[in-house]
């Protein structure tokens, strides 16, 4: 159970790195003023380097971590690069986030999340792009202290929920989160809610057999 669930996790952080760097690049590529700014180029380059580093870090995790923890190294160095050129930008800084998290540094990874999405430069991430670095910060919240953080990464969850991002894993995630708690109706609602989006969701389905047993 537990492997199951770092495994989710595991698809979800995947999920969000893919999603954020596509929408956050074809952002950036219909911007005519950045076309025109060096350092907005430069930070982009940075910003589509540490993307690829991210996606060969996480495909070479399986098969070798050394070379896997050494591209997410890379991956973290031009996150940095792409957010001291775009400070105000929150891309960088999810980008950042999600290597951290693969090099194993949870609450460095944390921290990086909830300044991209901070005011004034959480403002540019908007809709389901928001909703997934959400589901990015509950996940690293429970990751670095459940206990104490549990309520704040179900008020992420059902923010991101709400802006349709999370689908099956993020309705789990809920779940969990209300397990935790000990609100057995709520998790259960929360399940159920993951198997419309994935009706054969083993996790949703052996966690409602638990709750019902
Ligand atoms: C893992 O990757 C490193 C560096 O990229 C390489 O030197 C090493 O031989 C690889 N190990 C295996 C088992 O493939
Ligand atoms: C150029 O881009 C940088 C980084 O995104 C930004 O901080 C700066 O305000 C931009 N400059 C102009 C003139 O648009």
């Amino acid at each position: 159970m537990a492997t199951d669930g770092a495994f989710q996790v595991a698809i979800i952080a995947l999920t969000v790195a893919v999603f954020v760097a596509i929408q956050y690049l074809s952002k950036l590529f219909l911007s005519r003023q950045r076309a025109n700014n060096r350092t907005a180029l430069q930070s982009n380059r940075h910003f589509i380097q540490g993307s690829q580093f991210l996606a060969r870090a996480r495909s070479a995790a399986a098969k070798n971590s050394s070379q896997s923890q050494s591209l997410a190294k890379q991956a973290l160095a031009e996150a940095e690069s792409a957010a001291a050129l775009s400070p105000k930008d929150p891309a960088p800084l999810v980008l950042k986030s999600v290597a951290l998290d693969l090099l194993g540094h949870k609450a460095a990874a944390l921290k990086a999340i909830d300044s991209a999405l901070s005011p004034p430069r959480g403002k540019a991430l908007q809709g389901k792009e928001r909703g997934d670095a959400l589901v990015k910060r509950a996940e690293l919240k429970v990751a670095v202290n459940r206990r104490r953080r549990v309520d704040s990464a179900i008020e992420d969850l059902t923010e991101a929920v709400q802006l349709g991002a999370g689908g099956e894993k993020g309705y789990c995630l809920l779940g969990q989160c209300y397990e935790w708690k000990g609100s057995k109706e709520d998790a259960k609602w929360a399940y159920s809610e993951a198997l419309k989006f994935e009706p054969n969701s083993k996790l949703a389905l052996d966690a409602l057999g638990g709750l019902s047993s």
